[in-house]
């Protein structure tokens, strides 16, 4: 039987241990796909003693015959790729148009993107969204209003490019000056720059949804990987506190320009406990003793921004719902060793507003949602070296199996650590897990 294709989702806030489940299941496909968000996410990746930081480049360069590919959902900083490529190459993984492929249709994050960002934000005062400051929601603002977007397929054209670069830097200026008392950017800069990029990169762009299309008729297995979490999600999200696209696997058709039907096993990524970088509402932070032996133990600095990332408890309800809404069939459940040493661990199991318990999962009543729980035994070993389910502590399997309960999902790979072999594989519900 032809294995279908595999959607990697996180089903929290981001940071869910995404890097290392898209390189466990890369080995199994052939092509691995980013359909979603751009140089704000932060994938690692940990071989051995080697640790990489993945932004924009798909986590599956690190196995050999698979083909990468940045879908047209996601917006492109060429400065960042480039960095990561050359980064990756001087490091000895080999990146190149026999391995990477960039969608002529993603959009291009320009420097007034990421200016756009930090000012917004600093003006927002007490609105910030905390962002990663990547530019990420100027450059789908400017998607959405089309007359001042830029997509990767135009930086080929060199004359119409500086002429649109003109055109729109005198906008941006405009607006720089008008409302931040800021001085000019030099448009004539900025084209220089990025037509440098452009004939950098002409080898890889391309049609890319045409290439996956056609990978789908030919029998090719597609990894899609997401990026952000669904409670992150611009539509499904805690909005505004969220980012500006469609991270969940009802993204993947649109942001990789893919029948719905083949988003295939949308497998959700999870991790023991929650965190969140940035500003919102989150109804099981510990911001107590709690959430800094967590944030210490499970090393929650952001990836990208180096942030300390808030922690707490696992929320069932919420995941409940992100599962529900990508239609999760498999759980990997990531960062379990990082619970180890509590006394005891708490699962919350719905919200209760005004008094109130919720029947339903509301994305929009977070802000005044009081966390309710129910309390497991903790347990005091490593669980970093176990590799088979009967070797965790009973403890740690009966949460487990807890939160298969809450969700109604089977756990079909556990992460032990950050390395690539820290895992424990308690069935075969995840197709293509060797
Ligand atoms: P992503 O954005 O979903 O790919 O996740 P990040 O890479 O931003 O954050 C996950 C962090 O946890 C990284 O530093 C990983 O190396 C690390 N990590 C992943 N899985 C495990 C695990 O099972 N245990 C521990 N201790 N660390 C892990
Ligand atoms: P990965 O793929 C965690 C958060 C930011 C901020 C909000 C909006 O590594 O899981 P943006 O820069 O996107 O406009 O910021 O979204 N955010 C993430 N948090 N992991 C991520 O990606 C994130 N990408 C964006 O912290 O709260
Ligand atoms: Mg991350």
């Amino acid at each position: 039987m032809a294995m279908r294709n595999v959607t990697v989702v996180g089903l929290q806030w981001g940071d869910e241990g995404k890097g290392k489940v898209v390189d466990a299941l890369a080995g199994a496909c052939r092509y691995v796909v980013r359909f979603c968000g751009g140089a704000n996410a932060g994938h690692s990746v940990t071989i051995g003693a080697e640790k990489y930081a993945m932004h924009l480049i798909p986590c599956g360069v690190f196995n050999p015959g698979v083909m990468n590919v940045i879908g047209n959902g996601v917006v492109f900083d060429p400065a960042v790729a480039i960095g990561e490529i050359d980064g990756l190459i001087q490091r000895g993984v080999a990146v190149g148009p026999e391995n990477l492929r960039i969608s002529a249709a993603a959009h291009v994050v320009m420097p007034y993107h990421r200016r756009q960002d930090a000012l917004a934000e600093a003006a927002a005062a007490g609105a910030k969204i905390g962002t990663t400051a990547r530019g990420i929601g100027p450059c789908y603002a400017d998607k959405a209003m089309r007359s001042t977007a830029i997509r990767v397929g135009e930086l080929a054209d060199e004359a119409a490019l500086r002429e649109k670069i003109a055109r729109i830097v005198a906008i941006k200026n405009t607006i720089f000056a008008a409302l931040y008392n800021e001085p000019p950017m030099d448009a004539v800069a900025v084209a220089e720059e990025y037509v440098a990029y452009g004939q950098r990169l002409a080898p890889m762009i391309g049609n890319t949804g045409a290439m996956l299309r056609r990978a789908i008729a030919s029998g090719q297995r597609i990894l899609f990987e997401g990026g952000q979490g669904a409670m992150l999600d611009v539509d499904h999200g805690t909005y505004p506190f969220v980012t500006s696209s469609s991270v969940s696997a009802c993204g993947v058709p649109a942001g990789a320009g893919v029948p719905p039907g083949d988003v295939g096993q949308v497998v959700g990524v999870i991790k023991a406990y929650t965190s969140r970088v940035g500003a919102g509402p989150f109804p099981t932070e510990q911001d107590n003793d709690t959430g800094e032996y967590i944030r210490r133990r499970g090393k929650e600095y952001g990836t990208t921004t180096g942030r300390a990332r808030r922690c707490g408890w696992f929320d069932a309800f919420a995941v409940g719902y992100t599962a529900a809404l990508s239609g999760a069939e498999a759980l990997v459940l990531s960062l379990l060793d990082v619970l180890s040493g509590l006394d005891e661990l708490k699962i919350c199991i719905g919200y209760r507003v005004g008094g109130r318990l919720l029947e339903e999962f509301d994305p929009t009543v977070l802000a005044k949602a009081e966390a309710v729980y129910e309390t497991l035994p903790g347990w005091k070993e490593d669980l970093t070296g176990c590799r088979k389910l009967a070797e965790l502590p009973s403890a740690a399997r009966a949460y487990v199996r807890r939160i298969e309960r809450l969700i109604g999902r089977p756990v079909g790979f556990i992460s032990v650590g950050p390395e690539r072999t820290a895992n424990i594989i308690p069935n075969a519900t995840i197709e293509g897990l060797r």
